[in-house]
């Protein structure tokens, strides 16, 4: 029976997932699954010292799919980086071989009052960034801060790209862009930097095997303002670890809320499902989280771990039933709508899946 390893971290991490396993515990008569907990990030160090302790790792390799939270808070912001909450993020991604990150941008037309763009500017915007999520700045060596012998220190850390790892998520991207509209659009600094052009260089190299996609190239500062200026242009995004990363709050926004977005990390045996956002530690335990992005991450893993685009889909539109129904969590509350908790839109979610049975 598949396992799913439900790891809720920091923060509003735990009370969204709270949400998400009650939708899921709607299914429980349609396909069959067991959930396991473990501990990460914060919540972990507090317990065992570590950020991916032993057991989490253990039952991470042997999971079918990971459902995360969140991880981090003020609590731990003063450990040295190798001992953050965020550390057990990066090594449960790495230990994984999870390089690929899925992030779907849709707008929700209930919410497009609440973006910050003009309504026309939302007219079909629909687009992934495809973020790659093992190396990069992020993991490259050598880091640290050395000291000279004057007592002068100095940081730095290392952009860094291996032909492989460009040619593996380009793959992904070109293939995700085969069921979508057919249009790739790859990120980089390649007027500055080195990595950047050979990711360039590469990215077109594993063109060649596509010819039916469209391919196009922006420097990051560009694609940056493209986002806001024209985001109907996109289909596939493709991105660098460190780009994608900011990228995708900026995209997210264009929603309404940060609070809204899921995403799915593959390239492994198993895959992991985490809403984009942080652990948002100012409102914690408050009831105000948004669970959406949470629970439209459980979606993706019914869809792409389970095979179950059917029971996604129904995720989705008890998701729109209730924002039909002018439910809104604190981030998405406006005039004439009704405020509800985060408990309160995990039960209207799950009466929405329940009703679409
Ligand atoms: C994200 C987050 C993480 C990242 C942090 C929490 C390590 O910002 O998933 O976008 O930078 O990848
Ligand atoms: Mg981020």
């Amino acid at each position: 029976m598949p396992n799913i390893l439900i790891v809720a971290g920091d923060g509003i991490g735990p009370e969204i997932m709270n949400e998400a396993k009650r939708v899921l515990d709607c299914f429980a008569g349609e396909i069959d699954f067991t959930m396991t907990e473990r501990l990460i990030g914060g919540a972990a160090i507090e317990a065992t010292g570590s950020p991916f302790p032993a057991e989490t790792q253990e039952a991470a390799q042997k999971a079918d799919a990971v459902l995360l939270g969140a991880v981090g808070g003020p609590k731990w912001d003063n450990l040295p980086l190798a001992e953050r909450p965020e550390k057990g993020l990066l090594a449960i991604r790495k230990t994984l071989g999870l390089y690929a990150n899925l992030r779907p941008l849709s707008i929700w037309p209930q919410l497009a009052a609440f973006s910050p763009l003009r309504p026309e500017l939302l007219q079909n915007v629909s687009f992934t960034i495809v973020r790659e999520l093992t190396g990069d700045v992020y993991f490259g060596e050598p880091r640290g801060v050395r000291t000279d012998e004057n007592g002068k220190r100095t940081a730095f850390n290392t952009m860094v790209y291996s032909e492989d790892e460009i040619r593996r998520i380009a793959k992904v991207a070109f293939d995700l862009a085969r069921k979508s509209r057919k249009k790739v659009c790859s990120i980089d600094k390649s007027n500055v930097l080195e990595s950047m052009r050979f990711w360039r260089e590469i990215v077109e190299e594993e063109h060649k095997a596509y010819p039916d996609i469209e391919l196009s190239h922006l420097y990051v500062d560009n694609a940056s303002m493209q986002i806001i200026r024209q985001p109907s242009s996109f289909d596939i995004m493709l991105t660098p670890n460190m780009f994608g990363d900011i990228l995708s709050d900026e995209a997210a926004v264009l929603s309404g809320s940060l609070g809204l977005l899921p995403s799915a990390s593959i390239g492994g045996k198993s895959a992991l499902f985490e809403p984009i956002h942080g652990s948002a530690p100012d409102i914690a335990g408050q009831g105000l989280a948004n669970p959406i992005g949470m629970i439209l991450s459980a979606a993706m893993m019914l869809e792409l771990s389970f095979d179950r685009a059917d029971l996604g889909g129904k995720i989705r539109a008890a998701v729109a039933a209730a924002l039909d129904k002018g439910l809104r969590t604190a981030d998405i509350a406006s005039e004439g709508t009704t405020r509800v908790s985060t408990q309160e839109m995990g039960t209207a979610i799950v009466e929405g899946v329940k009703a679409g049975r």
